[in-house]
């Protein structure tokens, strides 16, 4: 096993473990994700249906006959199983590679288990290689972009792109993440910004790593 898209599937498979049955489950958004889906369609009769943290996971996961409510109606949930773009061995990530980081953050908070599922690229010591993914109202971007450069950041805004929520992003480049908890507090604080992409305050409670010498299972 030795291509990413392997090492993803094999991920995907894993987390189906995880699922209890006749329960809501709380379903994430990129390419791993994905693979999270098409699995979870091979069990679609044994669970009540799933809450998507995006319009295009929603799409997908109707397309396999699985039925999609909203948060409100679905209540807590008892495990949410996404990807991330970087993770550390304390389970903190910087998600939202796809701009999906905002939804991702509610249905994270509203769930009681977070199953992330990457290949073996996403896990670092450091997090910051990837650009830190910022939401923001369109009306803020050159005031937060300024407070982010305050910051130590190089905001890019990432052009052409508009969120489920009708908000922008700023990627911010050359940030070296070591506190991560702090920092997500304090980018949480800038008026303008609806989320960012750290996921330490609500880390992941267990990491499914696919590695081409098979899935390893890691937690805090
Ligand atoms: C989307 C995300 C994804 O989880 C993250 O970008 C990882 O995606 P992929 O599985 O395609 O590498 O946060 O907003």
């Amino acid at each position: 096993m030795t291509g990413q898209d392997d090492l993803k599937r094999a991920v995907a498979k894993a987390a189906i473990g995880y699922i209890p049955g006749d329960c809501i489950v709380g379903v994430g958004t990129g390419s791993t994700a994905n693979f999270f889906i098409d699995e979870l369609a091979g069990i679609r009769h044994k669970i009540r249906g799933a809450v998507a943290s995006s319009e295009a996971s929603a799409k997908r996961l109707q397309g396999h006959g699985i039925e999609v409510l909203s948060l409100n109606e679905a209540g807590d949930l008892p495990v949410y199983v996404d990807g991330a773009d970087e993770i550390t061995r304390h389970m903190h990530m910087i998600k939202g590679g796809g701009g999906a980081l905002t939804r991702e953050k509610i249905v994270a908070a509203a769930s009681k288990k977070f199953i992330c599922v990457c290949d073996s690229s996403k896990l670092v010591n450091v997090l910051g290689k990837f650009p830190l993914p910022v939401e923001v109202i369109p009306m803020a971007r050159s005031y937060v972009a300024r407070q982010l450069v305050a910051l130590g950041g190089q905001p890019m805004l990432r052009e052409g792109f508009t969120t489920d929520n009708g908000n922008v992003i700023l990627d911010v480049h050359g940030l070296k993440i070591m506190n991560p908890v702090e920092l997500e507090a304090t980018l949480d604080h800038i008026a303008g910004v609806v989320t960012n992409g750290l996921f330490a305050r609500r880390a992941a409670d267990v990491l499914l790593l696919g590695t081409p010498e098979g899935v390893k299972t890691m937690t805090a």
